[in-house]
């Protein structure tokens, strides 16, 4: 019995072996370079030790070979991927060869039946479908309906500032979690643009119900990571796990939301810029059930809260680091502000030096740290020395971005913040037409909320700099070693700040 049990459990380990490692030979066939993959792991092993983030395998990779050929053969655990080692076939395959790559990994990742909430978010919906989304949604998010956020953006500036005065009366000993400040901000910002309703952040109720809630959508990391490592090894089991990306209880407190915010609007016969009017107007010629209606606002949710809060939290970082990056911002706004001390929706576009300011702080540490593609239609690209290669249908391409801006070859002394750096004018756009800095992607699947973040994000830093000196808490690490448990780039440890007055009756 013992010796059975021992064959039993040595044969299924063997065909475990075979499983994972039979296509370990599929770049070698084609002539692709790459480094060696490791049975059950593949090429990434810091996404299994969790001590490192993902994107330093990608780096470690990406520094060998890149002096070599325009792309590297890798594996995710035993699904061949490219890893893109040319950012200007990066740039390519999200813009000119876009139809050729279509679709992004995430997609595969999410049954869209048994994730309703996650269904409507355009990031993970393919083909045919993402394209009519897209176009029905993105007038929401621009000029008219971008000028009713502006008000909101500034009453929220102001909250934030009365916050800040009233911490800096008894500063915390380990300072201010920035994230969470950002958080806060973002979260008033994006549930009054969403569903017109007031999420009392920085009242004495936070953290508020919604704050919690919103901020759990977020936690699932981890068990969301082991389950996309399951089902990218067993694709069928996509179909047998019922796992969402949301936990049950956040979609029923925003279904709860939304329905409360609809009866209001329906009950006064009043629909005004936020979006959730705007849901209701597509409404009345294109039929909506209530469940597809949360999917769309949580799709704002999502996007409109964490990634646009981490951005601003490293800024913040960047800027509390190097005081003298305040005073020029006071400097720059001075001249664009109106009597009311805030910039206007015009002038607040045409500060350039914010702008490089916030687009350096990108470059060292983004929240968005690689882009992950499929091929959707085979394409012939070119090899480093002029030949031609064949990317097969289905093949993965990774876009390593973070490693292109952390590359000397285009940037000198990559790892330090030069708020100067990027101030020449021209040189953004030519850094994305590079391929090497694109904050919100490019090509038809190019972020939309992007107005709106920059928005928040410049209005955020002109009330806190030329209210309050921010200086780093000594709680904060020094170095920028990226939390290798989230999918978005935001310092391990998080990043803790000291606010002082800048005037004696703040
Ligand atoms: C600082 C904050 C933000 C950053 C850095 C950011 C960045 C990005 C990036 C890189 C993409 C993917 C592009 C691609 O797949 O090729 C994206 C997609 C998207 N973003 Fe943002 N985003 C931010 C904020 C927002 C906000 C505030 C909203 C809306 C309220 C938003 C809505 C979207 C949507 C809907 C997509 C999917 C577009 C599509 O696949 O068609 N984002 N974003």
């Amino acid at each position: 019995m013992i010796c059975l049990t021992i064959v039993l459990i040595a044969l299924i380990a063997a065909l475990f072996y075979v499983y994972f490692t039979w296509n370990f030979d599929y770049w070698k066939k084609r002539g692709v370079e790459g480094p060696k993959p490791k049975p059950f792991i593949g090429s990434y092993p810091g996404m299994f030790s969790k001590t490192t983030h993902m994107v330093d395998d990608y780096e470690r990779i990406y520094r060998s070979y890149k002096d070599k050929e325009r792309f590297v053969g890798v594996f995710n655990l035993r699904d061949p991927q490219l890893l893109i080692t040319d950012p200007k076939l990066g740039r390519d395959i999200l813009v000119a060869n876009f139809k050729n790559f279509h679709d992004n990994t995430l997609s595969k990742l999410v049954n869209r039946e048994q994730d309703p909430l996650f269904s409507e978010h355009p990031f993970i919906i393919s083909g045919a479908d993402w394209k009519t989304t897209r176009q029905m949604i993105s007038p929401a998010l621009a000029g008219n309906r971008l000028k009713a956020y502006y008000p909101i953006i500034l009453q929220t500036c102001e909250k934030l500032k009365k916050h800040l005065s009233k911490v800096c009366k008894s500063p915390p000993k380990e300072g201010v979690d920035a994230k969470e400040l950002s958080k806060m901000f973002t979260l008033d910002i994006i549930a009054a643009g969403i569903y017109d309703v007031d999420s009392e952040n920085f009242t004495d109720k936070h953290p508020t119900e919604m704050f919690k809630i919103t901020e759990g959508l977020f936690n699932q990391n981890l068990f969301f990571l082991f389950y996309s490592t399951l089902i990218s090894m067993f694709p069928k089991l996509m179909s047998v796990f019922h796992v969402s990306f949301f936990d049950y209880k956040v979609g029923k407190y925003f279904t709860k939301v939304l329905d409360q915010s609809a009866k209001r609007k329906e009950k006064s016969g009043v629909l005004g810029q936020d979006f959730l009017s705007f849901l209701m107007e597509l409404e009345k010629r294109n039929p909506m059930t209530r469940s597809k209606m949360t999917a769309h606002t949580m799709s704002f949710l999502i996007d409109g809260f964490d990634t646009t809060a981490c951005l601003i939290t490293n800024v913040l970082l960047y800027i509390a680091r190097n005081p003298e990056v305040q005073e020029k911002i006071i400097q720059e706004s001075e001249d664009n502000i109106d009597e009311n001390g805030s910039p206007t929706l015009e002038t607040i576009n045409d500060l350039k030096y914010l702008d490089a300011v916030f687009h350096e702080a990108y470059r060292v540490l983004p929240p968005v740290l690689f882009y992950s593609k499929i091929c959707t239609e085979k394409i012939e690209i070119e090899r480093k020395d002029g030949s031609k290669f064949l990317i097969e249908e289905g093949v993965e391409c990774v876009i390593p971005n973070l490693s292109y801006q952390k590359d000397e070859h285009y940037f000198e002394n990559p790892d330090v913040f030069d708020d100067e750096r990027l101030i020449e004018d021209g040189v953004l756009k030519k850094l994305k037409n590079e391929g090497l800095l694109m904050p919100f992607g490019d090509g038809p699947r190019a972020c939309m909320g992007m107005r709106l973040a920059t928005l928040e994000l410049k209005a955020f830093l002109i009330e806190t700099v030329r209210n309050f000196k921010v200086s780093v808490n000594k709680k904060t690490r020094i170095d920028n070693k990226i939390d290798p448990n989230l999918f978005i780039g935001c310092l391990d440890g998080g990043v803790w700040l000291d606010f002082e007055p800048r005037k004696k009756d703040l």
